[in-house]
């Protein structure tokens, strides 16, 4: 199969471009940069100069492909409705990836909630997260309204060392890098919300099950656990060698400093359950994320 790949570069679309490619497929990935674009070539992948403002490089290169699999952004309405534009009556797939922060609530620490979401919970975005959540519904209605195969991935904390040219995630690295800096593990508040997590190979594992048997206009939770942000804390500070000492910065600090997106994924609730990603029998396998830090090596 040939697939397209956005974000070929990074963390979630180049390890989901590198087992496609071990697994035989062709795939095109998106790239800004040409030393990138050499990088992926020498990994099988064949480069395609441009970016996702590009219309016509996003038309065309979805037109060229038997599936398109979108992670450069959760957040870029235009290349979305390129994608699906370009896709329209094909009946092809277009796998997109959202994240979970569109459960993500303002408890800043304060408290866990005690259920996780599911698929089909109905939950009130805050404000900042609420054209995210717009746009997952216009790309599931293309299955219904544009003959497009569309799907929606969404990724939870996502750790592990992926396998392209990215190897680190986003949150647990910033919080590692933080807690580096001040000498102990750090969480916001009291740390006691919980966000749930899952390995980057059990994720490309449910992007390739997806993209061979998910229906048209479906929603997929990746997940395989939850950990407050203080128990985090703890495991990051073992990992540091600083003997499982925390400390607790003010939720007004990571505010100020990184803003609204910082403070979603450092000090919210984003605890959900992948029901459907099972239901399609997806099986992850990989260490959980406390088994995955207690095997990294203590710097
Ligand atoms: N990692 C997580 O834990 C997680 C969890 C849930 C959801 N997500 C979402 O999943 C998506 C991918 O995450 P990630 O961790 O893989 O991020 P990442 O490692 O930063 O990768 C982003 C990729 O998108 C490319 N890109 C960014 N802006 C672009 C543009 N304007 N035109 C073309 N390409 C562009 C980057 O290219 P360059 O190499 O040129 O920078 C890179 O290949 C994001 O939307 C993120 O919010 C991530």
């Amino acid at each position: 199969m040939k697939v397209f790949i956005t974000g070929a570069t990074g963390y979630i679309g180049g390890s989901i471009a590198e087992m496609l490619v071990a697994a035989g497929h062709s795939v095109t990935g998106l790239v800004r940069a040409d030393e990138k674009a050499l990088l992926l070539k020498a990994r099988g992948i064949a480069p395609i100069l441009g970016t996702m403002d590009d219309n016509a490089i996003l038309t065309e290169s979805a037109q060229a492909a038997d599936a398109v699999i979108h992670t450069a952004s959760a957040d870029h309405p235009a290349s979305v409705v390129a994608l699906v534009t370009a896709l329209e009556r094909s009946g092809k797939t277009l796998i997109h990836t959202t994240g979970s922060a569109i459960v993500a609530d303002h408890a800043d620490g304060e408290y866990a909630t005690k259920t996780p979401l599911t698929e089909d919970s109905y939950f009130e975005p805050v404000p900042f997260r609420r054209a995210r959540v717009d746009m997952n519904r216009y790309i599931r209605q293309a299955a219904m309204e544009k003959g497009v195969r569309s799907i929606v991935i969404c990724p939870t904390m996502v750790y592990g060392t992926g396998r392209g040219l990215q190897a680190d995630s986003d949150q647990i690295p910033k919080l590692t890098a933080l807690s580096r800096q001040i000498g102990a593990g750090v969480y916001f508040g009291k740390g006691l919300s919980y966000y749930s997590n899952v390995h980057i190979d059990d994720l490309v594992d449910l992007y390739l099950l997806a993209m061979e048997k998910a229906p048209g206009g479906s929603f997929f939770f990746a997940e395989n656990g939850h950990s407050s942000f203080k128990d985090l804390a703890g495991l990051i500070s073992n990992h540091l060698g600083f003997g499982g000492k925390t400390v607790s910065l003010p939720v007004e600090q990571v505010i100020q400093q990184y803003g609204e997106y910082a403070r979603l994924g450092a000090a919210s609730n984003s605890y959900v359950k992948a029901v459907n990603a099972r239901r399609l029998g997806w099986s992850p396998k990989a260490p959980s994320l406390a088994d995955w830090i207690k095997s990294l090596p203590c710097v």
